[in-house]
């Protein structure tokens, strides 16, 4: 029989990626807490919705800034963290994670950035990644797109063949920019289209909705690409944006979502299109109906939406990866083990991978449940 302690050893411990628990702290993992987390750590993960630059961590950016000869406004990693407080809203998050990206010059730094999230994420028993960048930034800041794919691809390889952790790129256009920049995005990416798996659309939401991006997102669908779009919470205009997405860019997902509950039209919209939904409870876990906060995650569930939770942009946002994130869904959402098993088993089901590849995670999954749901009841 395998024993609880057992259990939250092999969780703790880790098995084959790297520990995050010194061992001592067994003995005090025997609360409902612990066990939970414990539970968590080694639930076999995939991870949906990540902006790679939204995992550049203060202590890296310092050593870029200093390897590329940058002076950053900011005399210490505390005060540069201190810096952040300034995030209200979509918009103050975006002028800090713009501000941020400037550190990245060579492919080396890209490569590093890459590598680093891929390390934690493995640490966190997460198979498989799902990774958005966004070219036109870089791009803005004078970098090559080649350079930006080099230095994140070999990232990738290196993070599968150090800790087994698959991953795929998601491109990104940027909202506020022209769809011809998009379109002329989409072209100088198409030669490195074998290292892309979709394309998605972000940044500032506010007067760019979705059809503007009609024909980009045509063309990457023709090109064999997957297409999602950021439906950020509580944005100008959300619902019809959600209706967007769906109906004319014909989305394959849906990127945070939250407003989808406050209409069942748009539940239905989702629900008869067979999408779901990579929801980020750190960053849009709360939507506003009727000027009251509703649990995003929790409606989902009960309205019988296919929902995934993810981290967004850990780095911005208290250092926050998957395994935090779950936990603090957990408490906040009032989640069971039943339930977080079926939201770690719908990002499974979400990813855009083969079915073989699917079906080796999900049997991963099933093996973990089998042995800790009756532990958990
Ligand atoms: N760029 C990076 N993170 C983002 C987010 N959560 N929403 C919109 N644009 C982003
Ligand atoms: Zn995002």
């Amino acid at each position: 029989m395998i024993t609880r302690r057992a259990l939250l050893k092999s969780a703790l411990i880790g098995s084959g990626s790297a520990s995050l628990f010194p061992r001592t702290l067994l003995a005090a993992a025997a609360s409902p807490t612990h066990l939970m987390q414990a539970f968590i750590q080694g639930l076999p993960k995939a991870e949906l919705h990540l902006h790679i630059e939204g995992t550049l961590e203060p202590d890296m950016k310092f050593r870029m800034a200093k390897r590329n000869g940058l002076r950053l406004p900011y005399r210490s990693v505390e005060e540069m963290r201190a810096s952040y407080q300034r995030i209200h809203d979509l918009q103050s998050f975006l002028e800090v994670y713009y501000e941020g990206t400037a550190v990245l010059k060579t492919e080396q730094d890209f490569y590093e950035l890459t590598l680093a999230y891929l390390k934690k994420a493995a640490s966190q028993n997460i198979l498989y990644v799902e990774m958005f960048f966004d070219p036109q930034q870089h791009m803005r800041n004078g970098i090559a797109f080649e350079t930006v794919i080099k230095g994140l691809t070999r990232g990738q390889k290196d993070g599968q063949k150090l800790w087994g952790i698959d991953s795929q790129l998601i491109m990104c256009f940027l909202r506020e920019l022209t769809a011809d920049s998009a379109m002329q995005t989409l072209e100088a990416a198409l030669p490195y289209k074998e290292y892309l798996v979709g394309v998605g659309l972000d940044s500032d939401e506010k007067d760019n909705p979705p059809n503007k991006f009609s024909a980009v997102f045509k063309r990457a669908r023709e090109e064999g690409l997957r297409v999602t779009v950021h439906c950020d919470l509580n944005q100008k205009d959300i619902h019809e944006h959600i209706r967007q997405a769906v109906e004319q860019l014909q989305v394959d997902r849906i990127d945070h979502g939250g407003n989808v509950i406050d209409s069942p039209e748009l539940i239905k919209l989702v629900k008869d299109n067979g999408l779901y939904l990579t929801v980020c409870p750190g960053s849009s876990g709360t939507s506003i109906q009727d000027g009251k906060p509703v649990d995003v995650v929790r409606t989902m569930l009960n309205a019988g939406l296919n929902v995934t939770l993810n981290s967004d942009d850990p780095a911005y946002m208290s250092g926050n990866y998957l395994n935090e994130t779950f936990i603090n869904a957990q408490k906040r959402s009032q989640l069971s083990a039943v339930e977080l098993v079926s939201l770690a088993r719908n990002a499974f089901e979400a990813s855009w991978i083969s079915d073989h590849q699917k079906a080796r995670y999900l049997t991963k999954l099933d093996t973990y449940a089998n042995q800790w749901l009756p532990k958990m009841a």
